[in-house]
């Protein structure tokens, strides 16, 4: 059969935002738009767009001068699901099954294809639309880098500068007034921003979620410092750090979410206790989205790019139900359902943690 080019296709980015998401937009476009002659429309605040049909239509103009811009001109919304849609009635959160509406979107634009950029729960909501019959391409995306089947997703790199630059500052007043400074990065269920921005701002503790932590070993780590004559310490907490048989600390639920789980505030807790049990001082900064904004870093332009490259290249060989992936420094596409399957968390034993093992640093464990 004749290879007939796509004419119209759509892109989203959904879930939580991360810098880079420009990037990749704009490479998606200018490829469509100018090399092929393909229409692209970009649909608004993620799935929400899709669902009513809310769009811009992209073009060079609309590309132009969005590489350097962090969040993404499409705007994005992590509790907008098709299939379990919230709407409130009597002051009171229900979810609805719109997804036809979201298909009559994609047939009504007579789309070729869709490329969703997001992370988890943006390509498990796209990988249900394919079953009903939508043509997808996924994107790697999230600061947490937690997706399976690609080495890194973009708007890590951003966010562990981000952290780093924090915990480089946090360093110099940690110094002078001979504190424990604790400082509490996201990343969800993974521990890959602490152990990256931990390694990189040189942090004494690192705790992660993969590895739960006892207090007493922490003060060990603590005073074996002190006595070694260094007056302050840097502990770096992943969000979802936790105790040996203790729970993560959620500051919040979110009803309305995929994933109603918040977390955050495990930094206070830590704090209370180090200053309980060691009688030295000790500060808590939780960096919070701070690390999801700004401008995108190098690394992140060229990797979020070259992701869209990709995800063109999958949309005119007609590849639809994968996700472009980084395997080492080589770009490939898996099965989305590579990507949705489990989470990619620390491996206890990974080159990283046992590298900052050897050099002292405390795990907690
Ligand atoms: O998944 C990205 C992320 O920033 C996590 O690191 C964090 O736990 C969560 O999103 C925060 O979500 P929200 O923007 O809904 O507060």
């Amino acid at each position: 059969m004749k290879n007939v080019k796509p004419k119209k296709i759509g892109i989203l980015t959904a879930g939580g935002d991360c810098p880079g998401l420009n990037a990749v937009i704009r490479a998606v476009v200018k490829i469509a738009t100018t090399k092929h002659g393909i229409e692209v429309v970009g649909f608004k605040d993620g799935y929400d767009g899709l669902i009513k049909d809310e769009y811009i239509t992209l073009g060079n103009r609309e590309a132009s001068g969005i590489l350097t811009i962090g969040g993404t001109i499409l705007g994005t919304s992590n509790i907008a699901n098709p299939y379990k849609y919230a709407v409130k009635r009597d002051g009171k959160v229900i979810f609805k099954d719109v997804s036809k509406k979201a298909i009559q979107t994609y047939k009504k634009h007579k789309l070729d294809a869709l490329i969703a950029v997001g992370g988890d729960g943006t390509l498990t909501i796209a990988s249900k639309l394919m079953k009903d019959g939508l043509k997808i391409v996924g994107v790697p995306k999230t600061i947490d880098n937690d997706l399976s089947g690609t080495t890194l997703t973009f708007g890590f790199d951003s966010a562990v500068t981000t952290a780093t630059e924090a915990i480089d500052k946090l360093h110099s007043t940690a110094q002078s007034h001979h504190r424990v400074m604790i400082v509490e990065v996201m990343g969800r269920y993974a521990g890959w921003i602490a152990l990256a921005s931990g390694m990189a701002g040189g942090g004494d503790v690192i705790l992660i979620p993969e590895i739960p932590y006892r207090m007493e070993k922490i003060r060990e780590k603590l005073r074996e410092r002190h006595k070694a004559g260094k007056r302050f310490s840097i502990i770096v907490v992943a969000e979802g750090a936790k105790p040996v048989g203790g729970e993560m600390t959620v500051h919040k639920i979110v009803e309305a979410s995929t994933d109603k789980v918040r977390l955050g505030g495990v930094a206070y807790r830590l704090a209370d206790d180090i200053e309980k049990l060691t009688g030295i001082e000790t500060r808590a900064t939780i960096l919070g989205h701070v690390q999801r904004g700004g401008t995108p870093t190098a690394f992140d332009r060229i990797l979020a790019t070259r992701y869209g490259v990709e995800a063109m290249n999958l949309v005119l060989e007609k590849k639809f139900g994968r996700m472009v992936a980084l395997k080492g420094n080589t770009m490939t596409n898996v099965p989305i359902a590579v990507a949705i399957g489990k989470l990619r968390v620390v491996p206890v034993n990974s080159p990283l943690v046992l590298s900052l093992k050897a050099m002292g640093v405390s795990f907690g464990d």
